[in-house]
């Protein structure tokens, strides 16, 4: 992602645009140095959208919908098709949360998350001495975790699905099998990624003691250069596929898919086995609930830590009048950090799978407890994190490259899904003969307490690694309602970042009344308590604001672009708007 933000337009043009609602001009800008809020275009549709992370996942998307298929159609049939036209992040091997608000008002979070394989153990990363070993859970056959997707898909068709199963996979199986147009982006993708194929002994570490058979699978020729333009076609996908359209879940957990997973883990020392697949089962959480300046939020529960952060730090920043202190202004960063810096602490803490333990999330989400937290802030001064711990008073817990896409549909039926592979490619391994990349899931367990993960993020005992338990995620999918009616939706990729990103999608919207486009597109800042430090996105922050922010204590840390937001939000006359990051090939389409 080293993408130059394409919109430098102040918001004195924005407002010169008709086409777009109005946009709330940051006030005393001199004043309070507050950053100009870019000019961007949402689309804006009557009443259906798709927005997700390429231009063919959201055509079928929008496709389904025409046909007379409802949300939860539209979001399987995205699914598959990210799995085949975004195979950086879209998969059937990995996982993902998926919130849904029906029209009626019914709601239900669908965590289809991996899990560690039953031979896995909290040390299995670990050397004799007790460190980690370097690349061995991000890289190779033992880095993945049970996939979740195929089955997480299976159960929501069956409960809230419209369509026949097979009208709803058949667009992925024809994509795969006809082929489709590399993005520059994607090219560039697949050509500075090595797959398994070529995985050798020195990619996981130097080591020296990690051998990977040679597999050979319909990734095979992405050590060739790949051109923007050209056609990729994945003829064992389509097979695998096509499994999956005509038997279902079986068609991945069991039969042909499965015996081709368990080879390729046989080749490459990996430990899932067959009655791992045929154990896995999606669970069904109870969504959370929260409230922001009039709006109710409603995200996702543990396994994630997304949801429980976003809506202690949504608590933590109501009482500060953000909007009057200017988007990006040194005040407004002052405490939007504060409370990152804090919630990320809790997060290291106590979070972790509910299934293997208790996490204190009625405590967490405790508005006393939130208001506690941000006592210790001073109002012109950065704390450090060293000072900011985990607060000693909860009861603790007791136990030993990712996508987003956002649908609407016709009825008002919305769902909010990310999905992941976790790393870009995931572990890299191709299944060889089903032709799907495997997740790297299992390192976002915290493998040593206290050393970092690949997102920086650290843990301890709540993330420890045990059989069968799901790793703790950062995915935030949040619906936002306003008197019950549907008001946003909003979601995204980023590793650690994506809590902070999914903040500022709302903040941006809520306390800067920007468009959805603009939501998306504005840069962004972030901090995860570890690294003391505040990573700054291109042009988020004006120079004097930085100088006052360092001044404060804050170490300012640029960072190319991150995160890839979608966004769709509820115009008042019913009418959507949509925001597709700019970041990437995302794309927002209706009708
Ligand atoms: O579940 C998580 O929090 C991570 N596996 C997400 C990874 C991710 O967002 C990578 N994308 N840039």
């Amino acid at each position: 992602m080293h993408h130059r933000i394409p919109f430098l337009l102040l918001t004195a043009l924005a407002a010169c645009t008709t086409a777009q609602p109005s946009v709330t001009a940051p006030k005393l800008a001199a004043a309070t140095l507050a950053a100009p809020i870019p000019a961007a275009m949402p689309v804006v549709t009557a009443k259906a959208m798709v927005v997700s992370a390429h231009p063919e996942a959201t055509r079928i998307g929008v496709e389904i919908l025409r046909k007379g298929g409802n949300a939860y159609d539209a979001a399987v049939a995205v699914q598959f098709a990210l799995a085949v036209a975004f195979p950086v992040a879209g998969n059937i091997g990995g996982g993902g949360f998926l919130l849904y608000r029906g029209a009626d008002g019914q709601e239900g979070a669908l965590d289809f998350r991996e899990t560690a394989p039953a031979a896995a153990a909290r040390d299995m990363y670990l050397d004799a001495q007790g460190n980690v070993i370097p690349n061995l859970s991000t890289l190779g056959h033992l880095a993945a975790g049970v996939p979740g997707t195929v089955a997480g898909m299976w159960v929501l068709h069956q409960k809230l699905g419209k369509l026949p199963w097979k009208d709803v996979v058949q667009p992925a199986v024809d994509l795969a099998a006809q082929g489709l147009k590399l993005t520059e982006k994607e090219a560039a993708g697949l050509n500075r990624t090595e797959f398994i194929s070529s995985l050798t002994n020195e990619m996981v570490g130097g080591e020296g003691d990690l051998r990977y058979e040679e597999v050979l699978t319909s990734y095979k020729l992405m050590g060739r250069n790949w051109t923007v333009g050209e056609t990729i076609r994945l003829p064992d996908l389509a097979a695998t596929l096509r499994r999956i359209r005509d038997q279902g879940r079986t068609g991945f957990y069991e039969g042909v898919t499965a015996d081709l997973i368990v080879a390729e883990m046989q080749h490459g020392k990996g430990i899932i086995t067959k009655q791992d697949l045929l154990n896995y089962q999606p669970q069904w959480r109870t969504p959370l609930h929260g409230r922001y300046r009039g709006y109710e939020v409603l995200t996702f529960p543990p396994p994630s830590s997304g949801g429980v952060a976003l809506l202690q730090m949504l608590q933590m920043l109501e009482p500060y009048n953000l909007g009057r202190s200017g988007w990006h202004s040194p005040q407004a960063t002052h405490w939007i950090t504060e409370a990152q810096r804090r919630v990320y602490a809790d997060r290291a803490t106590y979070l972790g799978d509910p299934d293997f333990g208790r996490v204190p999330v009625p405590q967490l989400l405790e508005a006393r407890y939130n208001r506690q937290r941000m006592a210790t802030t001073l109002p012109y001064r950065a704390t450090s994190s060293n000072q900011v711990t985990a607060s000693a008073t909860l009861p603790g817990y007791e136990s030993d490259q990712t996508t987003h896409y956002n649908v609407v549909d016709t009825q008002g039926n919305a769902v909010s899904c990310t999905t992941t592979l976790n790393g870009a490619y995931g572990s890299k391994v191709v299944v060889a003969g089903a032709g799907f990349l495997l997740n790297n899931e299992m390192d976002d367990f915290s493998s040593k307490p206290g050393t970092p993960n690949s997102y920086g993020l650290v843990g301890g005992a709540a993330n420890a690694i045990a059989p069968g338990k799901r790793m703790l995620s950062s995915m935030t999918p949040a619906i936002l309602t306003n008197n019950r009616k549907l008001a946003l939706v909003t979601g995204t990729p980023g590793g650690s970042t994506i809590i902070t990103s999914v903040l500022q999608s709302i903040l941006n919207v809520v306390d800067y009344g920007m468009n959805a486009q603009q939501a998306v597109a504005a840069p962004r800042l972030h901090h995860q308590w570890l690294p003391d430090q505040l990573d700054v996105e291109e042009d988020a922050l004006l120079p004097a604001a930085q100088d006052t922010l360092r001044a404060r204590g804050y170490v300012l840390k640029p960072r190319n672009a991150w995160g890839r937001v979608e966004v769709i939000r509820v115009l008042p006359d019913g009418r959507l708007e949509g925001g597709a990051d700019p970041r990437g090939d995302d794309a927002a389409a209706g009708y």
